[in-house]
């Protein structure tokens, strides 16, 4: 019989009101930009699935099957009785981590924390079905906001996977490492997933493939404002552009303004207006290198406690301590 608990820290009216501050702030800053958090609605998340599984995007497959190769020495390594993972979504990669966990022994406890309720119930519930003798968990919250909210363990480990650290801007990145180090106890550790830098012309066609998803993708926070704020975009305006940065070392997602063009937000009640040519940033996606994600961690009180990287050196799943 499974022990299953839901904690809910984050309501629909909250989201409400976060996107409503997001994109009153990013739409009259100058230059413009969104935050990428706001892709994921039904659709949005359903078209990153797509994402996935385009022969450009490499992060995803090359996470896995590096995650595959090494998940049994994580666990021996790791030894935690609870698994913590931030963004769990479906829950792709979490079966991969519960099994060579249980293999090792040590489970007791999952914990998946996402922003969405409903995803995190359909997730669990399967997970109650395959894993009897698993205690569950979940936490719906957002993972920069709630972090003091994560249920306590005798020795967790908190996995944060895709190089969703990457969209991140880097002052977000340093406050959400400080803020979940504070909440672990020395110790417990952080399996964090990274992109590497790699080859500019790899890296660019992965966020600007050639069948166009990424680009529905990106628009589709156009659509997301419109029904959500009554926001009167014409998404097809808008082209998708993705860019290296090589000082920031950041991919960069922007939507273009193909011509001149007044936007009312009309919950906000906000107009704002793009010039012809005129981009907007939706998304980063910083890469890293070895000796960064170490700085990073180290930076936040972490001790790398060992790196796991695919053949190709694209990602690192790198193993960090809290000391
Ligand atoms: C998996 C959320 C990290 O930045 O690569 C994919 C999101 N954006 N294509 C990434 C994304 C454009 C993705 N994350």
């Amino acid at each position: 019989m499974n022990h299953a608990l839901l904690d809910i820290h984050l309501t629909d009216g909250d989201a409400d009101a976060a996107l409503r501050a997001d994109v009153r702030a990013g739409l009259t800053a100058i230059p413009k930009q969104l935050p990428p958090k706001w892709f994921y609605d039904a659709r949005g998340s359903e078209l990153f699935e797509l994402i996935t599984e385009l022969p450009e995007y490499y992060p995803t497959r090359t996470e896995r099957a590096l995650l595959e190769r090494s998940v049994d020495e994580i666990a021996v390594t790791s030894g935690a009785d609870t698994l913590v993972e931030l963004g769990s979504g479906s829950s792709a990669k979490t079966r991969l981590l519960l099994d060579a966990f249980f293999r090792s022994g040590s489970l007791r406890r999952y914990v998946p924390q996402d922003v969405s309720e409903a995803a995190l119930r359909l997730a669990m519930d399967a997970l109650a079905a395959e894993y009897p003798r698993l205690a569950l968990h979940g936490v719906v919250g957002d993972f920069t906001t709630h972090l003091d909210r994560l249920p306590r363990g005798d020795h967790r480990m908190v996995a944060f996977l895709g190089g969703t650290i990457g969209n991140l801007l880097p002052e977000e990145r340093t406050q959400f490492l400080r803020q979940l180090r504070a909440v672990l106890h020395p110790g417990e550790q952080l399996l964090l997933g990274t992109g590497l830098v790699i080859a500019e012309d790899v890296l660019v066609r992965a966020y600007d493939d050639s069948a166009g998803v990424t680009a529905a993708f990106n628009r589709n926070v156009l659509r997301v404002l419109n029904r959500e704020l009554g926001a009167d975009f014409v998404i097809d305006a808008f082209a998708h552009r993705a860019l290296w940065d090589a000082e920031n070392e950041w991919i960069e997602m922007r939507l273009v303004a193909e011509r001149a063009m007044s936007v009312t937000v009309a919950h906000l009640g906000l107009r704002v207006q793009f010039a012809a040519g005129e981009e907007m940033r939706t998304e980063v996606s910083a890469k890293f290198r070895p000796a960064g994600v170490r700085a990073m961690l180290e930076e936040a009180r972490f001790a790398v406690t060992r790196t796991w990287t695919d053949p190709d050196d694209r990602f690192a799943l790198t193993l960090a301590t809290a000391t």
